[in-house]
């Protein structure tokens, strides 16, 4: 058994964007100088369990159609009652690939986390278009605040 705070990355890519975007977030995530224990799970693979494990979330997504990926949705859809009032107040944060501004799926996650009284407490990484060096950093970088808050006890 141990007491390191727990992070829960869950996101969803088809082609590859989001998941590049992940990685980066769970590497900034297990920073050297941070000690929480992580679970990196595509939406597809991760259930109610691991959001009670969970002491905080990131949330990854593209925009689909205006809003969050199918397979992030359903996640949401298999767990709102199996979790509902047992999460309250758990940190979180979303990162969104969109091939526009991303606001559609951003929106969405956002107003879905309010249900289950999830509380967002880094702004968001958005990244319209390609990848660069800078817009992987901000991942890393949000990684690293949820972890090393997490460890803290900050939020
Ligand atoms: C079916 C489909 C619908 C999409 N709809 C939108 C959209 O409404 N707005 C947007 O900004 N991008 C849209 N995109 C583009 C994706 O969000 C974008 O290519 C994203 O980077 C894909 O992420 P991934 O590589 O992690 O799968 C759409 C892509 C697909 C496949």
């Amino acid at each position: 058994m141990t007491d390191k705070k727990h992070l829960l990355i869950v996101f969803h890519s088809k082609t590859g964007k989001n998941g590049r975007m992940a990685e980066s977030v769970h590497q900034g995530a297990q920073d050297p100088d941070i000690d929480v224990e992580v679970r990196f799970l595509k939406a597809g693979d991760a259930d109610a369990q691991d959001l009670l494990w969970a002491d905080g979330i990131v949330f990854g997504s593209p925009e689909n159609f205006g809003y969050m990926s199918g397979a992030l949705k359903d996640f949401f859809d298999r767990t709102f009652y199996e979790v509902e009032g047992q999460v309250d107040g758990k940190p979180y944060c979303i990162f969104v690939g969109a091939g526009n501004d991303g606001t559609g799926a951003l929106t969405a996650i956002r107003r879905i986390c309010m249900g289950y009284h999830f509380k967002e407490i880094q702004p968001p990484v958005i990244v319209p278009g390609e990848l660069s060096d800078a817009t992987l950093r901000s991942c890393y970088e949000l990684g690293m605040a949820m972890g090393a808050g997490l460890e803290a006890g900050v939020f």
